[in-house]
């Protein structure tokens, strides 16, 4: 059994740290000063919240990479919401004060659920099908996605819903979010599968392609450099910064502190995730072990 303390890096969390060594003092510090809890299977996550950070720079953001049970993109929907079941609890345990699924598989399959089991604001990511419908030139819109994502019923009601004489379609990318895990942004390997999943969206004729997947704005250069300029590039990570801004504000939720927020990091698979967490966060980080 790991103390409350040993649970939280000490060097990342200040604020919180003094709240956990107060043992038995009420906590004074307001809701509002509590961090925002920030999920993805892997690393992917990090594209959104890189946007957090530049949107809200004064919040203390804990993330989680569920990287001991990645990806998720080939799970059952029960899976992958038993997962972030799971990883909601941890981080209210860490008293955050609302919870981002910044995984697209995991909003389509399970943001209800939490919703309803939880008392905290949820803000999900879904596939940018919306903007990419205002930005194409021909009508044509291509989603890269995991194969669970374009299977769930919110993916096809999204479609439903904005998809109004449009053609939208849809591509499954097994063994991408792997790649960027792995770091492998321009390997043969990532070529052969981005070739794979990328032409025949462009033989159909899309002129948007949408990246369905957090994991996949690590990839946004090689897609570009293979999909050619005249290609719109659909990333919905900055919006959904906007929509945690917005939800944070309308429940008087924004942290009235002053100067720069921490940032903490956990993981459920291996701590070597150090590595990539940092070069993609931009600055050297501490991972915890999730019990
Ligand atoms: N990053 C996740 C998403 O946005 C899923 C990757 C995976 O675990 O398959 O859907």
């Amino acid at each position: 059994m790991i103390s409350k303390s040993e649970m939280i890096p000490k060097r990342e969390m200040n604020g919180l740290e003094m709240m956990e060594e107060g043992k038995g003092v009420t906590m004074k510090t307001a809701a509002n000063d509590n961090p925002l809890g920030v999920f993805d299977s892997g690393v992917g996550g990090v594209s959104v919240l890189r946007w957090i950070r530049r949107q809200l720079p004064r919040e203390d953001l804990i993330y989680v990479s569920d990287a001991g049970y990645a990806p998720y993109g080939n799970r059952s929907p029960h899976y992958v919401e038993e997962r972030a079941v799971y990883l909601t609890r941890f981080l209210l345990e860490h008293r955050v004060k609302a919870v981002v699924v910044a995984c697209n598989t995991a909003t389509v399959t399970s943001i209800a659920r939490l919703r309803s089991l939880f008392p905290v604001p949820f803000i999900g990511i879904e596939p940018g099908v919306k903007p990419a419908l205002a930005a194409t030139a021909n009508g044509i819109v291509g989603v890269l996605a995991t194969t669970e994502t374009l299977k769930s019923s919110s993916f096809h009601n999204l479609i439903h819903r904005f998809c109004k004489g449009a053609r939208v379609e849809v591509q499954g990318c097994p063994g991408l979010m792997e790649q960027v895990e792995a770091m492998a942004f321009t390997t043969p390997k990532t070529r052969a599968l981005l070739d794979r999943y990328l032409t025949p969206l462009l033989e159909k004729g899309a002129d948007t392609i949408v990246l369905g997947c957090t994991h996949y704005p690590f990839l946004a250069p090689l897609i570009r450099e293979m999909a050619g300029e005249g290609i719109r590039i659909i990333d919905t990570g900055e919006a959904v910064s906007r929509q945690v801004c917005r939800a944070l504000s309308a429940r008087g939720l924004l942290t009235s502190r002053e100067g720069p927020g921490a940032a903490a990091f956990w993981t459920s698979g291996s701590p070597t995730v150090e590595t990539v967490l940092s070069s993609l966060w931009g600055e050297s980080v501490t991972v915890g072990r999730m019990p």
